[in-house]
């Protein structure tokens, strides 16, 4: 009855936000078609900026796991994994499925709401002037719901719903997926310190965000959404969640130590930038100075500084020495030092632009990190960019400010189309578009030793979904096995979004596949080569995921470590028998 209440108020009450969830418009929007994007547009906001957008929102959507709600704008979804939780007597179901198969992993998406919820504090008025910001709500409530039903008391938090080796046995649609669907939990005596503290730092954005709590200076009006009530109840988790991660019995450690299910997939690299991450976004949310210290003292405790690898779902160091300089920027009561984090921030994007490594740039200039960009190389690329972006407001120089702003800009355009494939690596945007994104829920094939042809074309369009991308040589050949290059996932998508919505701010001239006509990337494929044969370790086996990255790595780390140990006993022979020299 009240709820009916509500429904009905909500219809009279189109932009105030009073009564929780924006209303979504009651004509949706949906993906205008690939063909659209080969068309030039004017005017502000940028319709082409704008369409895009959307369709990168719209993305979330086509993900969604559990009932889908009455307003769902992709056709061909179903309702699915609706027993999820039931092993552990909760209600799992809900939330979104990671990438191109039907696991819901708690760490990556953490990563990627915190990463929404911050770009838009920072450039949230793209989403008001495009009638994005209903959309963002929707979709921010279906992970942030769900994250809170995965933290059902103080020290426990789900990090994994389902099984990663049986679902990589399953290509099919979403009205078979493969059961049991196990639940794995983090608990005081099972700690994860990375998957809480991240959570937690989801949390302390996505509560910034609903209750306005902006960064002063240069930055754009947060989206408008405003709902103190929902706002609290995110803090609260944040809170908890953050107590649980610093002072579990089980102490500090990475999550796969207490839950190895999560270890083929998933794996934490350390926890000690989530755990920085977490105290500076709750400090800001809550103005307390004894966290501020305390996200100054970890990032020392931890060595973080002079850190130079990559931004992304496990690894957010980079991204906290930003985070710094825009609340020491802000006018609060938390002060810090802005010199010294503009100069941590800089030291960091200065090699990026000097191309001094470990990034380095591809023949056509994508911003390249072997290892952590030898599969999905759009994600460390767009981070970064992403990242340059947000901190060129606030640049110590005007010169820095245009060289990162200039950088990001390489980037975006690289990804929207400016490279030597002439694709534009967003699905449905273009017709240069990537037309076979590794998702077993657009594919329409059940066939798992058939993934490339059965059926020929895909069955449905992932409008908005950022692919992985090419190899390191700049090559893409759009193969549906190939997971490195086409798979998709919560966090390809979630820089894009932020960098989009800074476009939509500034820029009125066309994102650059509008300048793509029809036929500019030729889709001949390598005859017989199931990938790019110039970098055959991006070869997939049909049944991995985006798991096999991780496999891949540790695969590629003992192989280093066995080669180190075999060097290692070389020299110590070496050197024995130098003594044995000397001595006789
Ligand atoms: C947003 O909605 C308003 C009012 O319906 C409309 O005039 C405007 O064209 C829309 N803008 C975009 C970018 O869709
Ligand atoms: C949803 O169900 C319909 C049949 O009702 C089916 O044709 C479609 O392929 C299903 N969608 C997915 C993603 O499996
Ligand atoms: C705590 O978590 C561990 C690892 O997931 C699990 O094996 C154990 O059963 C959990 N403890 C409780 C009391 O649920
Ligand atoms: C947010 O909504 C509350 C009512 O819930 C209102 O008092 C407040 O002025 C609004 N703030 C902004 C910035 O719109
Ligand atoms: C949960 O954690 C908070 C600290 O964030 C603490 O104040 C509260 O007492 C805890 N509640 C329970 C039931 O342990
Ligand atoms: C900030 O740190 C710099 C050294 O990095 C120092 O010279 C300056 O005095 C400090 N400013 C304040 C306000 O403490
Ligand atoms: C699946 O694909 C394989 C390889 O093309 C083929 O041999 C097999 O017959 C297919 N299975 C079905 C059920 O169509
Ligand atoms: C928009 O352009 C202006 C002028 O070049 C620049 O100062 C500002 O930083 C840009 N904003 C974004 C979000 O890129």
């Amino acid at each position: 009855m009240f709820f009916l209440l509500i429904r009905f108020l909500s219809i009279f009450c189109t932009t105030c936000a009073v009564f929780g969830q924006l209303p979504l418009p009651k004509f949706p929007f949906i993906p205008p078609g690939a063909s659209a994007g080969a068309r030039l547009s004017s005017g502000y906001p940028n319709p082409q900026w704008s369409t895009l957008l959307g369709n990168l929102l719209y993305f979330y959507d086509a993900q969604r796991s559990g009932t889908l709600a009455s307003t769902n704008r992709v056709p061909w979804r179903n309702n699915s994994a609706l027993n999820d939780g039931k092993d552990v007597n909760l209600d799992l179901s809900g939330g979104y499925y990671d990438a191109g198969d039907y696991i819901k992993a708690t760490f990556p998406l953490s990563s990627t709401l915190m990463s929404i919820c911050w770009g838009a504090t920072d450039f949230g008025k793209a989403y008001d002037i495009t009638n994005q910001t209903a959309y963002l709500d929707d979709m921010l409530r279906w992970g942030l719901d769900w994250l809170m039903k995965a933290h059902p008391s103080n020290d426990t938090l789900y990090v994994l719903v389902g099984d990663t080796k049986v679902d990589d046995t399953y290509w099919g649609g979403d009205l078979d997926i493969p059961t049991p669907r196990p639940s794995y939990q983090i608990n005081d005596t099972h700690p994860g310190t990375d998957a809480a503290a991240g959570a937690s730092a989801a949390f302390a954005a996505c509560s910034n965000l609903y209750s306005k709590r902006a960064f002063d200076g240069p930055y754009q009006p947060p989206a408008s959404l405003n709902d103190t009530t929902y706002a609290e109840k995110l803090l609260k988790h944040a809170k908890d969640l953050y107590s649980f991660a610093i002072s579990a019995k089980g102490g500090m450690r990475t999550y796969q130590k207490s839950v190895s299910a999560v270890a083929d997939s998933y794996m934490s690299s350390s926890y000690t930038d989530e755990v920085t991450m977490a105290a500076l976004f709750l400090s800001w949310a809550t103005k307390d100075n004894s966290l501020f210290q305390q996200a100054e003292d970890y990032y020392k405790k931890f060595g973080l500084a002079g850190f130079n690898g990559v931004f992304n779902w496990d690894s957010k160091t980079p991204g906290i020495a930003v985070l710094f300089a825009q609340i020491a920027q802000s006018d609060s009561p938390l002060g810090g030092n802005m010199s010294t984090w503009q100069a941590e921030a800089e030291r960091y994007f200065d090699r990026i632009i000097a191309n001094e490594g470990p990034g380095f740039l591809t023949k056509h200039g994508l911003l390249f990190y072997n290892g952590d960009s030898d599969s999905a190389s759009l994600n460390p690329a767009l981070n970064a960019a992403m990242l340059l972006n947000r901190y060129a407001q606030i640049a110590s120089t005007t010169k820095r400010k245009d060289a990162y702003l200039s950088f990001a800009r390489s980037q975006v355009d690289y990804a929207l189309g400016k490279n030597s494939m002439s694709v534009p690596y967003i699905v449905g945007s273009n017709p240069n578009s990537p037309s076979n994104p590794h998702s077993a829920l657009a594919s329409g094939g059940n066939n798992i030793s058939d993934i490339n042809n059965s059926p020929q074309e895909e069955a449905y369009i992932l409008y908005g979904a950022v692919v992985g991308g090419p190899d390191k040589y700049d090559n893409f050949y759009d193969i549906r096995s190939d997971w490195p290059e086409t798979e998709v996932a919560l966090d390809y998508n979630a820089p894009m979004l932020t960098l989009t919505a800074m476009h939509v701010l500034n820029d009125t001239v066309d994102p650059f596949f509008t300048s793509l006509k029809a036929g500019a990337y030729d889709k001949v494929q390598p005859q017989g080569l199931p990938c790019d044969a110039v970098f055959p370790h991006s070869c997939p086996t049909p049944s991995l995921s985006r798991g096999g990255r991780i496999a891949m790595a540790i695969v590629i780390t003992v192989t280093g470590l066995i080669i180190l140990g075999l060097l290692s006993w070389y020299f110590h022979v070496l050197s024995q028998s130098g003594d044995l020299l000397k001595s006789g």
